[in-house]
């Protein structure tokens, strides 16, 4: 925590005078804070005993935007690490769901590039209420990480279930969590040295109708491709993410388009070009229909034989092109047994410049995990990395990418 910069947005609820414990236990870590009370939330704290605890002027909606030594949202959502909002009240999270900007809480809140921990305290049937249901799920699906709430007796006599504010320490240890993998991310901000690069990333599983209700897919997640967008994005280049069908949210500050089948990728990536990089990371379906009909096939008792024709290899296409073949082409292979062999000569059959191999054996859980051990197959040889987050090897990707369009340049000069 030390020398990280928090900013807490206190909500109204009863369960807002932890706050001020969990302000003295941030500081005492080393963070510095600065503290937003909502409206409501000035009924069950003083913006004195905030500004008393954090040292800081505690920001309110009352504050007078007139006064040049007065902090603007956008400042004080940028000047942070970390936002934790504690509590987070089911009114905070309906607004951040349905992304209002009516209070200085909530514009803060949809201005901000930073990580958002909230921690939500409300009457269990306010939490377990499909509003809040479908707010929490819309949040989590936008990249907003959640700490609790704890199950147990609530202020109110006899109300009792899912509702009260996580104990201070869990909060900090999920802010801890939050700001370190925050950290890895952090040099690349700095560095930006794929700055004026343009990088292509494809990702996800393709769908192949069948017909109009049925599809061919895959298992791919889409993790490991969203998070090479992310990093490159992170390092300064500008970023086109073509994803198939995921469940991930678009990564922030990418142009993202969102595509079904290998065909529409293909032509995506194609309307996409020139760039400097280009990255297929998605599962691009190997088979779709020669053609799908426009209505549902129905049951008759004998199962439809499927025609079956082999879809564009995406990374083969542009990585033989002439015009236009961006300077660095990446492959992934997903493969089992000897990946590093079976990834060596993908690269030579495609085309690419990189391979990346990873073992998706079933024992590994690569699909849908959060962590993957590669091989990198460049021209020079074969390079095993440790297992590492999906995060991390983006960014030792993109950071090795930003190494390769550098020397590259220099040696053209
Ligand atoms: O042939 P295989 O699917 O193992 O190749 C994997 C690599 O080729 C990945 O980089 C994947 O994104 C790419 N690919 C593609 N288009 C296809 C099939 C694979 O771009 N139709």
């Amino acid at each position: 925590m030390k020398e990280r910069r928090i900013l807490l947005v206190i909500g109204g609820g009863i369960a807002a005078y932890k706050c001020l414990d969990l302000i003295r236990r941030l500081r005492e870590e080393g963070a510095s804070l600065r503290a937003v009370l909502t409206r409501a939330a000035t009924h069950f704290v003083t913006p004195l005993s905030v500004a008393a605890l954090t040292n800081e002027k505690a920001f309110t909606d009352l504050f007078d935007l007139n006064d040049e030594h007065e902090i603007g949202h956008i400042r004080l959502s940028r000047e942070a690490d970390l936002i934790i909002i504690a509590p987070a009240t089911a009114d905070l999270l309906a607004k951040m769901a349905g992304g209002h900007a009516d209070d200085l809480a909530s514009t803060i809140l949809l201005a901000t590039d930073k990580p958002v921990l909230a921690a939500p305290a409300m009457n269990p049937r306010m939490w377990l209420n499909p509003a809040t249901r479908r707010n929490v799920a819309q949040l989590e699906a936008d990249g907003i990480r959640f700490v609790g709430p704890n199950t147990g007796e609530m202020a109110e006599r006899d109300e009792a279930g899912p509702g009260r504010l996580a104990e201070v320490p869990e909060i900090i240890a999920a802010a801890r969590k939050v700001l370190a993998e925050q950290r890895s991310v952090t040099p690349l901000r700095t560095g930006r040295p794929l700055a004026g690069r343009h990088v292509i990333v494809t990702s996800g599983p393709t769908h192949e109708p069948i017909d109009p209700v049925r599809y061919i897919a895959n298992r791919s997640s889409g993790k490991q491709g969203h998070a090479i967008a992310k990093a490159a994005a992170a390092f300064g280049a500008r970023v086109t993410l073509v994803a198939g069908p995921v469940m991930l949210p678009d990564p922030p500050g990418v142009r993202v388009v969102h595509i079904e089948t290998a065909e529409q990728m293909l032509q995506a990536v194609e309307t996409s070009l020139p760039a400097d990089v280009a990255v297929f990371a998605a599962a691009v379906a190997d088979w779709r229909l020669a053609s799908a009909p426009d209505e549902k096939i129905k049951k008759t008792g004998r199962a439809p034989a499927l025609d079956l024709v082999e879809n564009p290899d995406i990374l083969a296409t542009i990585a033989k092109r002439g015009a236009q073949r961006p300077d660095l082409v990446i492959g992934f292979a997903a493969e089992t047994g000897d990946v590093a062999a079976s990834a060596a000569s993908k690269r030579k059959a495609k085309g690419a410049d990189w391979i990346v191999g990873n073992d998706v054996s079933p024992e590994n859980g690569i699909f849908g995990g959060d962590s993957n051990s590669v091989h990198l197959v460049t021209e020079k040889g074969i390079e095993d990395w440790p297992s590492m987050s999906k995060d991390a090897v983006a960014e030792r990707l993109m950071l090795r990418a930003a190494e390769y369009l550098r020397t590259r340049t220099a040696a053209a000069e």
